[in-house]
């Protein structure tokens, strides 16, 4: 089969590579694509992950079995829609189900309507109701969010008045986000580990994957401005068998019946953002797509096929397929421009990658690169996702370190602490006899503890 995949990032190298492994992949052809993707054979052209005909007239011209939409605002935009009218199978949510995604006001009032568990919230269309509401509500931090889709910018933790203040003064009345943010939500403030889950779902079955765990915030220690995510781990130590029995029953099966009863069936893959409060596991958003750095670590992860789920997808056959994991753990680290996810320069040549712009041991999915001339140069603000599978999550955490050592370009930038959080939570004390054993477990293995 001939496949397009639409997008360029780390998401869509991980989702090329694994395709590439179904022997019925004949052929895989990306638009825009990266550097790392057109390394390992996809075609790559020029046509803008958002040009609708442009992608559609591309996939008349490599006569494409199958497109695959990853990023949101082609699939918000209506891309799936326009590409099956074509005729084309594509994976991917049509515009009136990834709505779920493109509107955080059409997302808390679905999970209001069906009894989903979420952040309490209001919405508000005018800068002076927000304020006097948070005012009134007087408990910091507030949670205030863009309605619509803002590069992953959009939700702002004030931490107090002035704050919240200034962030809902820049979203209605200057529009920093456009339309996006004309219309806001403020929300409940909730507390507990996060968790991401990504499931398939053709709007009849709903088969979630591994579970995994973002890194969202540019700095060790989790401090730092929010990112698109510097790293993650899968599976999510906090995601245990009882929490994921929960969330079947809470969350996942009622949002797909919440979308069909909405005449808005989902088809594709569905991600929960979920925050396992003590009150249980509740959804902080959704997004209509694969995660991007989830991805790279919930893939690998994946024993079977994915070309037959996409397909089996398409086809409404999803129940039909059995989708087998691997054990042990999977580990990302991103390694970023310095300056991310600020200003940052671009055509910095990387060094320490083969001619396909990989390092033996690791999968290293590419991001923000592009190849020139056989040099791989970085062009964007996440450059590389230094992946690796070990048997224990401290072996998969240890394997993709030692891939990112070999690997450098100016001012590299990249989290030291990925996988600590998870680390902590299955960390457990009991199993040393002696003090000292602990400590000098803790001090081989680099875990601190944080209170
Ligand atoms: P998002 O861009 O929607 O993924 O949100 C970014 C981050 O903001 C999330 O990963 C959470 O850490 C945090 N966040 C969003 N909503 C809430 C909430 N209601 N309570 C606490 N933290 C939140
Ligand atoms: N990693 C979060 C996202 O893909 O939105």
């Amino acid at each position: 089969m001939k496949i397009l995949v639409v997008g360029s990032g780390g998401r869509e190298h991980a989702i090329i590579r694994k395709l590439m492994q179904s022997p019925k992949c004949e052929k895989i052809y990306c638009t825009p694509g990266n550097g790392g993707i057109a390394a390992d054979g996809a075609e790559c052209f020029n046509v803008g992950a958002t040009d609708i005909p442009g992608v559609v007239a591309l996939a008349k011209q490599v006569a494409a079995d199958l497109v695959v939409v990853a990023p949101d605002d082609p699939l918000v935009l209506g891309m799936v829609d326009a590409l099956q009218a074509e005729g084309f199978r594509t994976f991917g949510p049509k515009k009136a189900a990834a709505i779920i995604e493109g509107s955080k006001v059409f997302s808390k009032n679905l999970m209001k309507k069906y009894n989903i568990p979420t952040a309490g919230y209001e919405v508000f269309h005018d800068s002076a109701s927000a304020i006097e509401y948070v005012k009134k509500q007087n408990t910091y931090p507030a949670v205030i969010k863009a309605d619509g889709l803002a590069l992953g910018k959009g939700v702002i933790l004030a931490q107090n008045e002035e704050e919240a203040v200034t962030a809902i003064k820049e979203m209605i009345d200057d529009k920093k986000f456009g339309e996006s943010s004309a219309t806001i939500v403020v929300e409940e403030y909730l507390t507990g580990p996060e968790v991401s889950v990504l499931a398939f779902t053709d709007g009849k079955t709903v088969k979630p994957m591994i579970s995994s765990m973002d890194h969202k915030r540019a700095y060790d220690n989790d401090e730092g401005l929010n990112t698109g995510g510097m790293g993650t781990v899968s599976p999510n130590p906090y995601y245990t068998g009882e929490v994921a029995e929960q969330c079947m029953k809470e969350i996942f099966l009622p949002t797909v019946n919440a979308m069909n009863a909405e005449g808005r069936t989902f088809e594709g893959c569905l991600y929960f953002g979920l925050m396992i409060t003590p009150n249980g596991p509740k959804v902080i958003e959704y997004n209509c797509r694969f995660g991007d750095p989830e991805t790279q670590v919930v893939l690998p992860m994946l024993d079977s096929d994915l070309l037959e789920i996409m397909l089996a997808i398409c086809d409404h056959k999803l129940s039909d397929i059995e989708i087998k994991w691997h054990t042990g753990a999977c580990t990302c680290v991103v390694m970023a421009s310095g300056g991310y996810p600020l200003s940052y320069p671009k055509g910095l040549e990387i060094t320490g990658v083969n001619k396909n712009g990989q390092v033996e041991g690791a999968e290293v999915f590419h991001a923000g690169t592009k190849l020139s001339e056989g040099k791989f140069l970085t062009n964007g603000g996440r450059v590389l996702g230094v992946t690796c599978k070990g048997n224990t999550l401290q072996e998969a955490i240890n394997l993709s370190y030692q891939a990112v050592k070999k690997i450098s370009f100016e001012n590299a930038h990249y989290r030291r602490d990925i996988g600590q959080r998870a680390l902590k939570a299955l960390f457990d004390p009991s199993q040393f006899e002696y003090k000292q054993d602990l400590e000098d477990y803790l001090e081989e293995n680099g875990i601190y503890i944080r209170q």
